[in-house]
């Protein structure tokens, strides 16, 4: 089947007009349109694509120089090719010069059919080089509001671990007036609301703790899939297409649930007289060609996860803007705009991508890339059950946080809880506290970042070495920090900022009743 190709003729001849559309006939399936002046070309620009524009170089009442000048003035990237009986050598030079691709005689059909072939591959490739480079400023834009919302994000955590702490004692010590537990009991509420939105803003700047674990997607899904049918709702018709045999990929679970689920509730909002909602996974290779095209992705082998409606479709101009934090066209109290830009940050984090494919009118897919991992899939690890009530001890335990309020925190909470407790606000204190041996330390609770040269880390390589069987519980608000490098913490003992008291409770006591120092 001949290829399409759609052909403005700038021509006032018919008679060479219509010979130069049988000749076109004869390797395209043609669509063409003859213009002989400026208004007309102007019109059919507007009008609709065109692959080429083949003019001829003087007419009555247009020229070629004058159409080439027309066609810069729209900015349509469209090859221009001169066919012309009469044009002399200073005439072509100017022809080029104003931007025509070739030039020949009319007639000169031989030439004709090779020239075409090669401008419309150039014009290919100009095309993709710049969507490749309109992707790749995306990318780099989002990267600095990444940068910027993780910062605040940082610090916002740090007052909120403060702010709910501090709520945590104090409920417990108004638990007998039912009236002021209850101003303790909302002010709680809206601060951990806040702690759950700036968890999304981490995760979007791609500084979330996870806890990746080599899975098989096929194995997870169906569970979290069985779930989200009780969350859509009747309306929805959820089908999954799996893989029927999917390579190993590096997630956190949990991460993948929340993605997930965020993107069902999307597809939901997009369906509001319902529709269908379907899930898949693929293993995806990508050479370099693909990866470049993709922008923000290396080559390699990859399993995708797609998640497509069948709901209104995203308009194409704001496909670049949906994953920009706060961008939203929801009523206020409806949506945030941030669910999209955690799944993006988390599919970034794990070493994949996200990528958005709507019409409107017809529906949306997202896709999210992982890559593929050689390892074989561990079990799952023991799930923890939460106890009721926050576990004790009176073992002695060393808190380490430059914040001086977050510190505070973690003290109070812990000598409530019958903990011998001191503190030091960097790692050299913290050494000099234990070199001095007035007391004998059976843990350190230390944040991962810390300043002056001594990160968490090192801090406890250093103790460990004063202090034998020193057993150490790791906290930190960050995901891959470059500083200190808590992506290689194992996770038994890192808990996440911002914590809450029962956690904090919980966790020391599992550190402290391990068998053996950590
Ligand atoms: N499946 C979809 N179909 C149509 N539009 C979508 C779809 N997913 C996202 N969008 C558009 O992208 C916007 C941003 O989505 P995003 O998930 O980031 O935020 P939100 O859903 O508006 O709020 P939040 O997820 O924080 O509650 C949405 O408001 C919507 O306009
Ligand atoms: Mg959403």
């Amino acid at each position: 089947m001949a290829e399409k190709l759609r052909v403005l003729i700038v021509e006032d001849n018919r008679a060479d007009a219509a010979l130069l559309v049988r000749e076109l006939r004869r390797s395209w399936e043609l669509t063409h349109e003859q213009v002989e002046t400026a208004e007309a070309m102007r019109a059919a620009l507007d009008g609709q694509t065109w692959d080429l524009i083949i003019s001829d170089f003087a007419m009555p009442k247009f020229s070629a120089i004058r159409a080439l000048e027309l066609l810069r003035e729209t900015q349509l990237d469209i090859p221009f090719i001169i066919v012309s009986g009469t044009i002399g050598e200073e005439a072509a030079v100017e022809a080029m010069r104003a931007g025509a691709r070739d030039f020949m005689p009319k007639g000169k059909f031989s030439r004709l059919q090779p020239a075409i072939q090669r401008e419309l591959k150039e014009a290919a490739a100009r095309r993709e080089h710049r969507a490749v480079e309109q992707r790749l400023r995306q990318s780099q834009k989002l990267e600095t509001i990444g940068q910027l919302t993780g910062g605040i994000a940082h610090d916002f955590n740090n007052l909120l671990g403060v702010v709910v702490g501090n709520i945590d004692l104090l409920q417990e010590m108004v638990k007998d007036r039912p009236s002021v537990a209850e101003l303790a009991e909302e002010a709680l509420n809206s601060a951990l609301r806040g702690a759950e939105l700036t968890k999304r803003l981490l995760a979007f700047a791609r500084q979330q703790p996870l806890t990746a674990r080599t899975v098989n997607l096929n194995e997870v899904l169906p569970n979290m899939i069985g779930m989200l049918s009780r969350t859509l709702g009747e309306r929805i018709k959820i089908d999954s297409r799996l893989a029927p045999v999917l390579w190993p990929t590096q997630v956190d679970p949990s991460q993948l649930e929340d993605a997930l689920l965020n993107l069902a509730i999307n597809a939901r909002d997009a369906m509001p007289k319902g529709g269908d909602l379907l899930i898949e996974t693929a293993n995806v290779h990508l050479d370099e060609r693909q990866a470049a095209v993709q922008a923000d992705i290396l080559p390699g082998d990859y399993v995708t996860m797609s998640v497509t409606d069948t709901g209104t479709g995203i308009p194409p101009e704001l496909i670049e803007r949906v994953i920009e934090p706060f961008f939203t066209t929801k009523d206020a109290g409806q949506g945030t705009g941030l669910g999209l830009s955690m799944i993006y940050g988390f599919a970034r984090q794990s070493g994949g991508h996200l990528s958005i494919y709507s019409e409107v009118g017809i529906g949306t897919t997202i896709r999210l890339y992982f890559p593929r991992q050689q390892a074989t899939v561990e079990p799952a690890g023991p799930v923890s059950t939460a106890a009721a009530s926050s576990p004790t001890g009176g073992e002695s335990i060393l808190v380490v946080d430059d914040n001086a309020e977050l510190r505070r925190v973690a003290v109070r909470v812990l000598t409530k809880l019958g903990y011998q407790v001191s503190e030091a606000a960097d790692g050299h204190e913290a050494l000099a506290l234990i070199k001095a041996g007035e007391r004998r330390f059976d843990l350190l609770f230390s944040d991962l970042g810390l300043p002056h040269g001594l990160d968490g880390a090192d801090l406890a390589a250093a103790a460990r070495l004063l202090a034998p069987g020193l057993k150490v519980l790791f906290t930190t608000g960050y995901g891959v920090d470059r500083r200190n490098g808590s992506a290689k913490v194992d996770p038994a003992i890192l808990l996440r900022k911002p914590y809450r008291s029962q956690e904090l409770a919980e966790r020391i006591r599992a550190v402290l009743d391990a068998p053996k120092a950590n």
